[in-house]
């Protein structure tokens, strides 16, 4: 999950980072108390989920309470690479900036490690310089079970190449940065400028985090993170369901037990999708190994209330759960959705395999929906499901 600046400058100073005072407002007439009380001058600042703020318009001075009216005005509702603003932070004014670094800690997948990376030449421009300079990003790889002691946080520094007289203050930054990245449970904390000001301190100007949502089960203060109003709907009642749904944007749901199974019934629905006007998956779905009847309810009636889905592959492999309790899952789901007012218009194409397979199949026969359609290959049942869809498009 990605943060908002005003979410990650928050998480800064609760760890340490250094940062400057800011409100989050949503209507421009806000920015002039707002910013009276910073003092009668303010920096207005687009809270998107996006880089390039800055460039893009987004980041404006406000000299007075007035002029940050106007600005966050100009700002509220501005469009950054297809990011609507619907939020601005109302910061306090960096005194005179001198310089702008850069710091950041990810976790490198490839080389199953954690990394810092930090650079002199920080600011707005960060991006050419790792593409041009390469040289001037010192990329230091952090050991997860020894982390960033001041020492470590020196070894980055001097890397990096980090004038003598902010030497010790960044690497004090990046002691408690690497604090902000663990006890958050983040992927990416990132401070892009950190400024150093007329006085010679340093401050986080910006910030970037996106929180693992594996961790989500100990971390109960991220839910308040979440931005609900951008989720998706399906997405989010699915999760209120403790459903594993990711919304796609093709036309054939797809229910499956296994997140394999499911990965590999996207690639078949999406093959055998080219033949039939290139309709495509509508969603992954993983009703995991043990799905029940209601479980299997509860996904169709996701699935089924997405209105791009024209026809539905349920794709299952019998192992724990046999395929016989699945058609039957299947069935009473049916009847399930049918009780509660849900009628089904959309054709279910079902491919049972695996244990029990053919008590499965006979159940589902024996029931004769007339909205549900046999197929036992998971090629031959992805191509009818796929044909289905392109006749309802
Ligand atoms: N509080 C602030 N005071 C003064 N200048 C700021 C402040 N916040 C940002 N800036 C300036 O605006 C630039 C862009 O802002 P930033 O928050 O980094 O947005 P983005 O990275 O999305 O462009 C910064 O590099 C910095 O020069
Ligand atoms: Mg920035």
């Amino acid at each position: 999950m990605d943060l908002f600046e005003y979410q990650a400058r928050d998480l800064f100073a609760k760890h340490g980072v250094p940062v400057l005072a800011g409100e989050v407002i949503d209507t421009p007439e806000a920015a002039r108390e707002a910013t009276e009380r910073l003092g009668g001058k303010s920096v207005v600042k687009a809270q998107v989920k996006v880089g390039g703020r800055g460039k893009a318009g987004g980041v404006k001075l406000a000299a007075t309470p007035d002029e940050a009216v106007a600005r966050a005005t100009d700002i509220l509702g501005m469009d950054i690479k297809g990011h609507t603003v619907h939020k601005v932070m109302i910061a306090e004014t960096a005194p005179e900036i001198a310089e702008e670094y850069y710091v950041s800690y990810l976790l490198d997948r490839t080389n199953r490690t954690f990394l810092a990376m930090a650079s002199v030449a920080g600011g707005m421009d960060i991006e050419e310089v790792a593409a041009t300079t390469p040289e001037k990003l010192a990329k230091v790889p952090v050991d997860a079970n020894e982390g960033v002691s001041i020492e470590k946080a020196r070894e980055i520094v001097a890397q990096a190449q980090f004038p003598a007289e902010v030497a010790e203050k960044v690497a004090e930054v990046l002691v408690t940065l690497w604090k902000t990245f663990i006890a958050e449970d983040a992927l990416l904390v990132e401070v892009n400028p950190l400024a150093k000001v007329a006085s010679g301190e340093v401050i986080a100007l910006d910030g970037k985090v996106s929180l693992d949502e594996n961790a989500d089960f100990r971390q109960p203060e991220h839910e308040a993170l979440e931005d609900k109003a951008a989720a998706n709907p399906l997405e989010a009642a699915a999760k209120a369901k403790n459903l594993n749904y990711v919304k796609l944007d093709g036309e054939v749901g797809i229910i499956g037990n296994g997140a394999g199974l499911v990965m590999s019934t996207l690639d078949v629905v999406a093959y055998a999708g080219e033949a039939h006007g290139n309709v495509k998956p509508a969603n992954f779905l993983d009703i995991g190994g043990g799905a029940s009847a209601e479980v299997m309810a509860n996904g169709l009636e996701i699935i089924l209330g997405d209105p791009d889905v024209k026809s539905v592959f349920v794709n299952v492999f019998g192992g724990i759960t046999a395929c016989d309790e699945v058609a039957n899952g299947i069935v009473q789901a049916l009847e399930l959705l049918a009780s509660k007012g849900e009628e089904v218009t959309k054709p279910l194409v079902v491919r049972l395999d695996g244990n029990n397979a053919e008590l499965g199949r006979k159940i589902l026969s024996d029931a004769n929906h007339p909205l549900v359609q046999r197929v036992d290959t998971m090629d031959g049942a992805a191509d009818k499901a796929a044909e289905l869809a392109a006749a309802a498009k």
